[in-house]
C-alpha cells in the first residue's frame, strides 16, 4: 500500500461512503522532464482531492526530475529510452508492458517529448491524456513545446492563451481537446513569465479533470468504469 493510500483514508465524514464505494483510478504517467504536473496530481491523490493511484511512472529520460520524484514518492518507476530499447517497436512494447503490469486505467503524458507507440496508443485508446500549454487548436503541433509554445503566443500578439487537456491520438496535440483554461497575456509578458503563469493554471487543471473523469462527470471513450453519479461544479471550461 502506498502514501497515496494511506492519505486517501483521512477523509471527512461526508466523504465516508463515497471513500467506500468509489472506483480508484489507477494512473500511468509517462514523462521526460520536470514532472511538475505529474507532482501537481500526486499531490491530489495524497490530499484525497484526486481519487486515484499513481501507479507508475515511466521516462525516457534517466536524469528526468519526473523519476528523482517518482523514486521520493514511492511510485514504482521506469526508464524506458532508446538505449535499452533501440527501435521504436521495442520501446513500445515495453511501455505497454509496464503500463499493463500496474494496471494502468488512464495514461497521462505530462512532458513526454516522444510520441507514443501505435501498440499501446490500441491498447489504451481513449484513455491517454496530454496537456498542452496553449488553447489548441492555436499554437500545437510538432516544434510547439516548452518555451516555443509561449514565444509563439506572444509574437502572435493574443490577447489570451491558456492550457488544453487532450485525448491523443497518432499525431502530436491534435486528438480530441476536453477542457481548457483561459490565461490572460499580459502587456510586458516575456515567454517565461507567461509560461510561469500557464503552467501555475495545468497544476489546478489537470487534477481537477482527472477526478471529473472518475466521478463520471466527464466521459472519454477509454475509461467508462468511474461513473460515481456524482454531481459537481466548477468554472473551468469543461468540453465534457
Ligand atoms: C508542461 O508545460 C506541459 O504542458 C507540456 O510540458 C510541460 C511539462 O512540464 N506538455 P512538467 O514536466 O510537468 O513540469
Amino acid at each position: 500500500m502506498n502514501r497515496c493510500h494511506d492519505q486517501r483514508r483521512q477523509v471527512n465524514a461526508a466523504e465516508r461512503h463515497d471513500v467506500v464505494h468509489r472506483r480508484e483510478m489507477n494512473l500511468g504517467f509517462l514523462a521526460s522532464h520536470n514532472g511538475s504536473n505529474m507532482q501537481a496530481i500526486v499531490d491530489a491523490c495524497k490530499s484525497g482531492a484526486l481519487w486515484a493511484v499513481p501507479a507508475v511512472v515511466i521516462s525516457n529520460n534517466s536524469d528526468s526530475g519526473a523519476l528523482a520524484r517518482a523514486r521520493r514518492e514511492s511510485i514504482p518507476c521506469y526508464y524506458l529510452g532508446s538505449k535499452a530499447h533501440a527501435s521504436p517497436e521495442s520501446l513500445d512494447e515495453a511501455i505497454l508492458e509496464a503500463l499493463l503490469r500496474h494496471s494502468v486505467d488512464i495514461v497521462i503524458l505530462a512532458g513526454y517529448m516522444k510520441k507514443v507507440g501505435s501498440k499501446t496508443l490500441r491498447r489504451f485508446a481513449g484513455a491517454v491524456l496530454n496537456i498542452h500549454p496553449a488553447l489548441l487548436p492555436k499554437f500545437g503541433g510538432k516544434g510547439m513545446y516548452g518555451i516555443h509554445v509561449h514565444e509563439a503566443v506572444l509574437a502572435a500578439g493574443e490577447k489570451e492563451t491558456g492550457v488544453s487537456i487532450h485525448l491523443v491520438d497518432e499525431e502530436y496535440d491534435r486528438g480530441p481537446v476536453i477542457a481548457q483554461t483561459r490565461v490572460p497575456v499580459m502587456p510586458d509578458d516575456t515567454p517565461e513569465t507567461l509560461a510561469a503563469r500557464v503552467l501555475e493554471q495545468e497544476h489546478a487543471l489537470f487534477p481537477e479533470v482527472l477526478q471529473k473523469i472518475v466521478r463520471g462527470e466527464i466521459a472519454i471513450p477509454g475509461y467508462s468504469k468511474g461513473k460515481q453519479g456524482c454531481s459537481g461544479s466548477s468554472d473551468t471550461d469543461v468540453k465534457a
